[in-house]
């Protein structure tokens, strides 16, 4: 009978989580390349699961325990998250080892019991755990480390000191699907890149509590970090990937502008690519997003290291393109423009000049500082609105040079 082939990631630790190969959204946000959902399994005396996976995948990864050992004979579940991305097996893989001892906090805990109220009737055992418990698993002791907001405010770290292992949920990962368990066997190009997609679109209006989330790792040995999405990290590229965390929880921003518009006719668009001229002349880096042809996801992306930014957008019905309109509220919502300085332009027709106040408006609820630069126009541009959209390019490219880092 077939069996998947375990996977020991260190010794006595097994990977028994499952790639979602196919997923090319999770909630919203896109998913190029997968996911993975990572569940482990450490071998001592009492086994030990940490995590489970989505619901869909709760066969797969149940064969890929019983490929290490029975779940009959697992002794502790230990969940680090309740979001369904982890926990949607729940159920099916608990009914399998009802001889377990759910290990989680307070909050965690709540959010299980009201997400699967199903798992009341297995009638499980539980165990409340907070950063000063201790779980002895026979050779290794288990540490939990409250990591709100990383992602839900359910999220903890376990810590193993015996292998110098932390298991970090969503913490240090990238929605990545691959056969690959570790960073450094892939590209770490790639793997950065990635896991900057995740930062910015997960984690990125949090930078106190990833600050938090950092020094309480810092305080550990840690020879490996053993993520719920994607590849974990090892050896060299944890100071790597500590360094990348830590630029996003000091809002280290780059010496970039990141110019986001949409255009009705073409108008609008000239006036982006003469703008990106005029920031690349000072030597500032651009990203030129337009939204007809890119996601928030993107948005996001180019907008999370930006130090300046500029949005534009035709008028339409007295007011900005719905797909701005969007990109500003999705910014508003990660918090990634505030305390940035920015610009708004555009072209407006029959309505009028209304675009401006609406997207002041939306840019203050960001609290954007966008006073002194904003730039509109009657249908198309000429040769002098090109020039002011140049130098309003050079303008936040020294504004992103001062700025950033
Ligand atoms: Fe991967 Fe917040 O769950």
């Amino acid at each position: 009978m077939y069996k998947p082939v375990k996977t020991e990631v260190i010794p006595d630790v097994f990977w028994v989580g499952v790639n979602d190969w196919s997923i090319r959204t999770f909630h919203g946000l896109d998913t190029d390349e997968g996911s993975s959902y990572n569940s482990y399994l450490i071998m001592d005396e009492k086994p030990t699961l940490i995590d489970t996976v989505k619901c869909p995948f709760a066969q797969e990864h149940i064969e890929r325990i019983q490929s290490v050992i029975e779940l009959s004979k697992i002794e502790y579940l230990v969940m680090n998250h309740s979001e369904p991305d982890h926990s949607g097996a729940i159920t099916k893989i608990y009914a399998l080892m009802p001889q377990a001892t759910i290990i989680t906090n307070m909050k965690c805990k709540e959010n299980l019991e009201l997400l699967y109220p199903e798992l009341k009737t297995l009638n499980p055992k539980w165990l409340v755990v907070d950063n000063k418990s201790q779980l002895n698993i026979g050779t290794r002791t288990l540490s939990f480390i409250p990591v709100p907001m990383i992602h839900w405010p359910c999220n903890m770290f376990t810590y193993c000191k015996a292998d110098s292992t932390l298991y970090s949920n969503d913490g240090f990962g990238q929605h990545l699907a691959t056969t690959e368990r570790w960073a450094d066997q892939l590209p770490l190009e790639r793997v950065m890149h990635i896991m900057n997609v995740y930062n910015a679109n997960i984690l990125a209006h949090i930078p106190v509590l990833i600050k938090n989330a950092l020094v309480q790792a810092s305080k550990l040995d840690i020879k490996y970090i053993l993520t719920a999405h994607g590849v974990g990290w090892r050896g060299e590229t944890i100071a790597l990937l500590l360094e990348e965390y830590s630029r996003l929880a000091n809002q280290s921003y780059k010496k970039k502008v990141a110019i986001i518009f949409d255009s009705m006719y073409g108008s609008t668009a000239k006036a982006a690519i003469a703008m990106s001229e005029g920031v690349k002349s000072t030597g500032a880096m651009v990203d030129v997003v337009d939204l007809k042809a890119s996601s928030l996801t993107a948005v996001a992306l180019y907008m999370f290291d930006s130090a300046c930014f500029a949005f534009g957008s035709p008028a339409i019905n007295s007011t900005m393109m719905p797909l701005v309109e969007s990109a500003i509220n999705h910014c508003r919502g990660l918090k990634l423009l505030a305390g940035k300085t920015g610009a708004i332009f555009g072209a407006y027709g029959w309505a009028g000049a209304p675009t401006i106040n609406d997207m002041t408006e939306a840019l203050k609820k960001c609290n954007a500082n966008i006073d002194e630069v904003k730039l509109q126009w009657k249908l198309q541009v000429n040769d002098e609105i090109l020039v002011k959209s140049y130098e309003m390019g050079v303008k936040l490219g020294m504004k992103a040079l001062e700025i950033g880092k």
